[in-house]
């Protein structure tokens, strides 16, 4: 039985995607087969690893758990919108420089976490980055140099670094 078709029109990095889909479409889908940006990964099925964070009106949300249909009309973020005039995000820059990645594959996942955790806390604590990327999971790095990359960012957003 065929579905009813939905009209949906989503942002995604300041420029509108629109199509006609099924009301079940996740949103991580939209993202990467509609719109062609598969820098958002899918790296689960039960909502736990993060690798589908994009942020959403100003909110990281785990892509995989939510309808195209609910980002109808709003505006997204994800990895592709972040460099601006082929210039790295800090936070990108911190993972470089910092060696926060190793297969790469949670890494936007991680940066978009971080992004909403900066942009409400500028100069968290260890433990506060830690707490703020505890729903995104990697094989590779054990973490600890996220965690530096993400400090890397924190000081440089504050104008310590150049
Ligand atoms: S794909 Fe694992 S949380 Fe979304
Ligand atoms: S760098 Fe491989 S999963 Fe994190």
């Amino acid at each position: 039985m065929s579905q009813q078709l939905v009209h949906v029109k989503i942002i995604i990095n300041e420029k509108a995607y629109e199509a006609d889909i099924e009301p079940r479409l996740l949103l991580v889908h939209f993202i990467r087969e509609i719109a062609g940006l598969t820098g958002t990964h899918v790296g689960c099925d039960t909502t736990n690893c993060g690798a589908c964070t994009v942020i959403l009106d100003g909110r990281a949300v785990k892509s995989c758990t939510l309808f195209a249909v609910q980002a109808d009309g709003k505006k997204v973020l994800t990895i592709e919108g972040l460099a601006k005039d082929s210039k790295l995000h800090p936070i990108q820059e911190g993972f470089w420089v910092k060696h926060g990645l190793q297969c790469g594959y949670c890494t936007l996942g991680m940066i978009m976490a971080a992004y909403q955790l900066l942009m409400r806390n500028p100069n968290p604590t260890e433990e506060e980055i830690r707490e703020g990327i505890s729903g995104n999971l990697c094989r590779c790095t054990g973490y600890q140099n996220i965690i530096e990359a993400i400090k890397y960012a924190a000081e440089k957003m504050r104008g310590g670094v150049s």
